[in-house]
């Protein structure tokens, strides 16, 4: 993984066909997705129960961009040897998951991942300011997390201040949440270069009808480009 601060959209999976989650990865590559974001939720630190390590395995021969895996998971450090032998290129643990988010990230990083951070909407951008020489990208929820499909919180003043006090570190700002043409140019503008979609990829196809995920990707990066 080479570092550019260019538009990637990342495809969630959480809003493919659970049933076919190997043909909807290859799908979305096909038409253009640079990285596959998964969501693994846990039932506890966020209401819903997706998959865990053992899915994240079985995924990973399916996808040949970039597996990013969110993990919105609490306790989170006891999971994370196990995704990371999943075959995870960025493991995302939550600032909010638990006391010890510093020796969460030391320890994705020791297990040969690139470690990112996530902030729910409630967490102010100063909550990583101790953590940014530690990561790889830090990941800005747009919505509450533990659901796809739900409306995009605007949080384009935090983008801006994390986008700042990064400076030239190579650390990528993901946003994740209500990601769609409409909001992704705001986004775009305040400093974000990976953006999760799910709902706004996956509508209109399948993996035997495609094209529309590659319509619904170009539509998100042509409308981020234009920021
Ligand atoms: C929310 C997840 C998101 C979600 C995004 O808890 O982390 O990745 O799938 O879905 P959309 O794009 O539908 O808001
Ligand atoms: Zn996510």
């Amino acid at each position: 993984m080479t570092f550019d601060r260019s538009i990637k959209i990342a495809p969630s999976i959480l809003a493919s066909d659970f049933a076919n989650f190997g043909a909807e990865c290859a799908a979305v590559e096909s038409q253009g997705a640079d990285w596959i974001h998964v969501d693994v939720m846990d039932g506890h630190f966020v209401p819903a129960i997706t998959f865990g390590a053992q899915t994240c395995k079985a995924l990973r021969p399916h996808i040949k961009t970039v597996m990013d895996v969110h993990l919105m998971i609490s306790p989170v450090d006891a999971c994370l040897e196990g995704f990371a032998e999943a075959g995870a290129d960025i493991i995302t643990a939550h600032v909010e998951a638990g006391p010890h988010i510093h020796r969460t990230l030391q320890n994705i990083r020791s297990l040969g991942c690139k470690a990112g951070v996530a902030l729910n909407p409630g967490t102010p951008a100063e909550a990583v300011a101790d953590v940014l020489d530690m990561v790889d990208l830090v990941c800005v929820m747009t919505v509450n997390p533990g659901f796809g499909g739900q409306k995009f919180i605007d949080m384009t003043a935090k983008i801006a201040k994390l986008r700042a006090m990064i400076g030239d570190r190579p650390i990528h700002i993901e946003i994740d949440g209500g990601v769609d043409p409409t909001t992704a140019p705001l986004v775009a503008a305040a400093g974000a270069d990976v953006l999760v979609a799910g709902s706004a990829v996956f509508r209109g196809g399948s993996v035997s009808n495609p094209k529309p995920y590659g319509e619904n990707i170009r539509a998100i990066r042509a409308a981020a480009s234009q920021s």
